[in-house]
């Protein structure tokens, strides 16, 4: 694949519909697709699911074929509420749980900052300890298994770090952070930094006798949430061009070749797309109710805690168990708002800011534009995917319902939502967390799509990246990458400074 070229920056006033965009709540947060100068089709990221909007909400808006009809824009608001708003202990939170609503995890559709990063106090050697604390709720997923990968009885997949009154959360989280100093060829300085963690306050030992969990058996691996930019065309994405670009993603010379996720539900083999690593095949509506905030729904009509001694207590407190907590239609609208939220348009930059490059005065468009040739000059593109297809018929949701208007689009995810080693050697952990899912190796990961990614700051207030969260800056997010990763890092680190800075600049355009 030859990198594309850049197209001289011939500016092409869209003709689309000037859009009013209601949800702006500063001025200059706003523009619209009369006001978009680009090159031609880039700016329309997910076709006619683009917005046009540039605030904290970018994320969380609808796509204008939801707004246009009555039922959709319906829909997608009954969706939108359910998703936000806080479950409470009535309408089917906890006993245990690791969220109380979508959104407490996914602000603004978004990632919300994990708040478990506040010190808590240090070690006696004087180490920073930061962690959730008594009350403190990480938005977070923390998976604990054996060693061996099988579960502790009596906890689960997720542990569960919140808890409703009168019942004990399965256990808390406490974090250290290991830090080192790099430097780039050209002898500017950077740190990495990887967070290790330690699970305190057990509700209960491993089995029946009580025993404490033995942290020598204990593994656990954390994820930080993910943007919910561009749900609807993940799920109309035609899976033919996927599994056509892992048969063609091999390039021996610099090390890459992407493979599929393929996971086996309710007796249904599928392509995964969806997660870290890709390790579902839908967008986890009624794993999220059930897993992250432990809401029965009719795919999973077990309480998470069943079996552990609190499902007692709970019913003897006079919940109701025995019911479903959120309904399959409730679910479905859930469902329908993720796939109906517009993908934000790409903001190529101003010609009149100036912009300083390599000693010379260009603007910042321009600026832009070279740091875009640099992505390809880095081989970024050889997973981060420029341009893909959804299929002709788009989605279909939970319960059958067709969403054609996701259809026959030509995208701009920035991503093969295909697994790639991304290396253990860096610092001596580099990305893996040595968890499987479903074909997905402790080395693999998905390709993040990377589109929105620029507006993440805006959205959540944090500029942390990557599964787990370590990167804290962009810099820091492509210098962890390694194994399949490491040639293209290795092209980025050896850039020119100025290089370097465009090529995140053009990542902030995103
Ligand atoms: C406790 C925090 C938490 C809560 C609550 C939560 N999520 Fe998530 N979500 C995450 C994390 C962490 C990931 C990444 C998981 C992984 O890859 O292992 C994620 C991933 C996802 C993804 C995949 C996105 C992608 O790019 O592939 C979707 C879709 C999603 N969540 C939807 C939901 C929905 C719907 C709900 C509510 C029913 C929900 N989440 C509740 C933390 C949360
Ligand atoms: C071999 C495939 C591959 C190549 C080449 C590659 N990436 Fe990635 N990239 C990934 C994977 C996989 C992840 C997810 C890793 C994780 O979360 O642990 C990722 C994550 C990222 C993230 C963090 C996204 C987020 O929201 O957390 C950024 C930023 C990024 N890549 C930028 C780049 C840039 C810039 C380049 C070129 C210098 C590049 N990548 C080259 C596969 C690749």
């Amino acid at each position: 694949m030859s990198p594309k070229p850049i197209k001289p920056i011939t500016p092409i006033r869209l003709m689309l519909l000037a859009l009013l965009l209601a949800a702006c709540d500063r001025e200059d947060d706003c523009f619209t697709a009369a006001d978009f100068e680009t090159h031609e089709g880039y700016a329309l990221s997910a076709g006619t699911s683009t917005v046009f909007i540039n605030s904290s909400f970018a994320y969380d808006t609808e796509a204008d074929w939801v707004e246009n009809i009555k039922a959709n824009s319906r829909r997608f608001i009954n969706g939108d509420g359910l998703y936000d708003d806080a479950l409470t202990q009535a309408g089917g939170l906890g006993p245990v749980y690791a969220g109380y609503s979508c959104g407490s995890c996914h602000r603004n559709a978004g990632r919300t900052k994990p708040a478990l990063w506040t010190q808590t106090g240090s070690d006696a050697d004087g180490t920073p300890v930061y962690g959730s604390g008594s009350y403190g709720f990480s938005a977070m997923l923390v998976y604990v298994t054996r060693k061996n990968g099988a579960f502790f009885q009596n906890y689960g997949r997720v542990l569960h770090d919140q808890s409703i009154y009168g019942v004990t959360a399965e256990g808390k989280l406490e974090c250290r952070w290991h830090e080192e100093q790099f430097t780039f060829p050209d002898g500017e300085t950077y740190s990495l930094a990887y967070p290790q963690y330690t699970i305190t306050d057990w509700y209960k030992g491993y089995g029946d006798t009580g025993e404490p969990i033995d942290p020598t058996e204990l593994f656990c691996t954390v994820r930080i949430p993910l943007r919910h930019v561009g749900m609807g065309q993940m799920m109309a994405l035609d899976r033919n061009e996927i599994e056509q670009l892992a048969a063609k993603s091999n390039y021996p010379e610099y090390g890459i070749s992407g493979r599929c996720n393929y996971i086996t539900e309710r007796g249904i083999r599928q392509l995964g797309l969806s997660g870290n690593k890709a390790q579902h095949a839908d967008l986890t509506v009624e794993l999220g109710f059930s897993s992250d905030m432990g809401a029965t729904n009719s795919r999973y009509p077990e309480e998470i805690c069943e079996g552990q001694s609190q499902m007692l207590e709970g019913s003897m407190m006079g919940l109701l168990y025995d019911r479903l907590e959120v309904s399959t239609e409730d679910m479905e609208d859930v469902d329908f708002y993720l796939h109906g939220l517009g993908v934000p348009a790409r903001r190529l930059g101003s010609t009149k800011q100036p912009a300083a490059y390599k000693g010379r005065t260009i603007n910042e468009r321009e600026l832009i534009a070279i740091g875009e040739q640099k992505f390809y000059e880095a081989k970024c593109h050889l997973c981060h995917v420029t341009t893909l297809h959804t299929r002709p018929r788009g989605a279909t949701l939970l319960n059958g319902t067709e969403l054609p208007w996701l259809g026959g689009q030509t995208i701009h995810p920035y991503s093969d939502y295909l697994l790639h080693d991304m290396g253990s050697e860096l610092m001596g952990v580099g990305l893996n967390d040595n968890y499987v899912s479903g074909l997905a190796r402790g080395n693999e990961w998905r390709t993040t799509p990377l589109w929105g990614i620029g507006l993440q700051e805006k959205v959540n207030a944090h500029t942390y990246f990557l599964h787990d969260g370590r990167a804290r800056n962009l810099t820091e997010a492509i210098m962890w990458h390694g194994g399949e990763g490491e040639a293209s890092k290795n092209l980025f680190a050896k850039m020119e400074k100025d290089d370097r800075s465009a090529l995140i600049k053009f990542l902030e355009s995103l």
